[in-house]
């Protein structure tokens, strides 16, 4: 089996069809998934080029094991994390290797199984508000539903209560635009990029506003830091006791690369697998009637899930 860490490029196949200048960007951008299968043929690896970048995509599990495992040789970076960094800085999922142990410990705190009750109850809430709105025969976008469900969810369970309507409402807006705009961006050669035109001046200026709509949340929170039993306060709480150059709690801009990653790391990835989830149910009614599980314990016997599903996915 090729050892990934020594392969060189020329070694690896290219991908069919590759146009002069874009290369294979227009099938990513047309219909990424058809092309992503496409490659599953194969063996190991494959060359897929994107503008004048080229990006090795693993195609076998062995060695897809290998790159997430040596974390030291295949280190977070590229124009693809150079991207999703303009907006997320360099949060636990973005950071390079020498950052991301002490991210770890001081994230951790927040995912402490004592606090994950808390965060299940508010994201079960607003599945139910979310499902007592649908009615009968309702014609749903469900991937936005389910995007509407999450990202009130996880900001509640971020910041508690504490956002006013208007905070929540432009940070939701915000958050939208530079969903929509990402995959994009990052196809987009560098030259183009900066073409003033008007989504570039939308995305910029949700990206700046979501940035100070995240550094006003945290300022308020330094000013009156009692326990919000939310995720910003075991963030703004946590201490790292390994800590090598006496900076032993997060700063500010930490704090608002780890909130940003969060927020847009939990968020979609989170809203498309219900969203899939819930077509597999409305396809397969027998399995959208059979008895569901309490969700407060394993085995005993619970309401059936979910109560209801959109004619329409
Ligand atoms: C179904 C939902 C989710 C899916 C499919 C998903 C998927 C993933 C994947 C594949 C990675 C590894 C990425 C890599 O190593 O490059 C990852 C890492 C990460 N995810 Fe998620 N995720 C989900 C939900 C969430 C949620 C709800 C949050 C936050 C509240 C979150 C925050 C993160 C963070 C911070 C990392 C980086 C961890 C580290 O490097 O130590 N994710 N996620």
């Amino acid at each position: 089996m090729t050892d990934t860490s020594t392969a060189t490029a020329a070694s690896v196949p290219l991908a069919p069809r590759a146009l002069p200048l874009l290369g294979h960007a227009l099938p990513l951008l047309r219909d990424p998934l058809a092309f992503i299968m496409s490659l599953s043929d194969y063996r190991e690896m494959v060359r897929v080029r994107l503008g004048p970048s080229t990006a090795m995509m693993i195609c076998d599990p062995d060695l897809t094991r290998q790159v997430f495992l040596n974390d030291r040789v295949f280190d977070k970076g590229g124009p693809i994390y150079d991207r999703i960094r303009e907006v997320i800085g360099d949060g636990l999922s973005t950071c390079p290797y020498p950052l991301h142990r002490r991210q770890r410990r001081l994230c951790q705190p927040s995912f402490h199984p004592t606090r994950l009750a808390g965060y299940g109850a508010v994201f079960a809430r607003a599945a139910e508000v979310k499902a007592g709105s649908w009615r009968d025969g309702d014609v749903l976008d469900i991937t936005q539903e389910m995007m509407t469900l999450t990202t009130r969810a996880t900001m509640e369970t971020m910041f508690s209560g504490s956002l006013l309507a208007e905070t929540m409402r432009r940070a939701l807006a915000d958050t939208s635009t530079i969903v929509t705009a990402f995959f994009r961006r990052m196809m987009t050669p560098a030259l183009l990029r900066r073409v003033p035109t008007p989504r570039k001046r939308r995305y910029d200026q949700a990206r700046n506003r979501l940035s100070a709509t995240i550094a006003e949340i945290i300022a308020e929170r330094r000013a009156d830091p009692t326990d919000h039993a939310d995720l910003l306060s075991t963030l703004v709480a946590a201490v790292d006791e390994e800590s090598q150059d006496g900076q032993k709690q997060l700063s500010d801009t930490e704090l608002a690369d780890e909130a940003l990653t969060f927020f847009l790391g939990g968020m979609e990835t989170t809203a498309i697998t219900l969203a899939w989830a819930l077509h597999l149910l409305a396809t397969n009614p027998d399995v959208q009637r059979a008895p569901g599980r309490d969700p407060s314990g394993p085995g005993r016997a619970g309401r059936s899930t979910p109560r209801t599903c959109p004619r329409s996915t």
